[in-house]
């Protein structure tokens, strides 16, 4: 069955990244050592790929995609009200809530693992419509005191597994559900 999974990493007071998308503090960290989870064996399993915009546009202008392609190989569903200026082969635009979406990301998916790169909001309405399972989280020790939120809401989690790897802590955490 398909998992919908939330794979990042987190300053230690919740931050995904900086007011200015910066993710400087998380690039500075010393990584060697072994993952609970690591990131070839996660990206195996997953079958689409779930962004929204902030996250897509960091990904575009970092990671080196050329024109017209996307770096993920994986389906990708990009949530935005704002068509991009130039489609990306395996991208697909949508928008509204992710429960609409839902048959298309798991057809995509092909009994796959869903991989909701981020940011926090787009990951807490998935959450809010029972659509994450997992959040998987490397938590780097600096703070911010203000930047994107790692998870927009309130929710239960259970822990599963945790480790260390450099600098970073790490756990993998079950959903449980939207706090009352
Ligand atoms: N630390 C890490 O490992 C890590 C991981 C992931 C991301 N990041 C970074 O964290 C930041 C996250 O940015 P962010 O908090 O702004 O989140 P985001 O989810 O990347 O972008 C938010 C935008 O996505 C669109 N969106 C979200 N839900 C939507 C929906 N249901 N329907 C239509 N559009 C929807 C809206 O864009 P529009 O309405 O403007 O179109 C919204 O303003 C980025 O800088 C990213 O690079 C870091």
């Amino acid at each position: 069955m398909t998992r919908y999974r939330f794979y990042t990493a987190t300053t230690l007071d919740g931050f995904l990244a900086d007011e200015s998308d910066s993710l400087d503090w998380l690039l500075s960290q010393p990584v060697e050592g072994e993952s609970i989870l690591p990131y070839d064996d996660f990206i195996a399993g997953i079958g689409a790929i779930v962004t929204g915009r902030s996250t897509y546009d960091w990904v575009l202008e970092h990671e080196g995609a050329v024109e017209g392609a996307w770096v993920f190989t994986q389906p990708t569903f990009l949530f935005t009200h704002r068509r991009p200026a130039a489609g990306r082969e395996g991208v697909t635009v949508v928008s509204g809530p992710p429960a609409a979406h839902r048959a298309a990301i798991e057809a995509a998916a092909g009994g796959g693992d869903v991989w909701i790169v981020g940011g926090g909001g787009l990951a807490a309405e998935f959450a809010r419509e029972g659509m994450l399972d997992e959040l998987f989280v490397s938590f780097a020790p600096v703070t911010l005191g203000a930047g994107k939120p790692l998870l927009g809401g309130r929710f239960d989690l259970e822990l599963l597994e945790h480790g260390a790897r450099g600098a970073l802590l790490e756990a993998r955490y079950r959903v449980v559900g939207e706090r009352a």
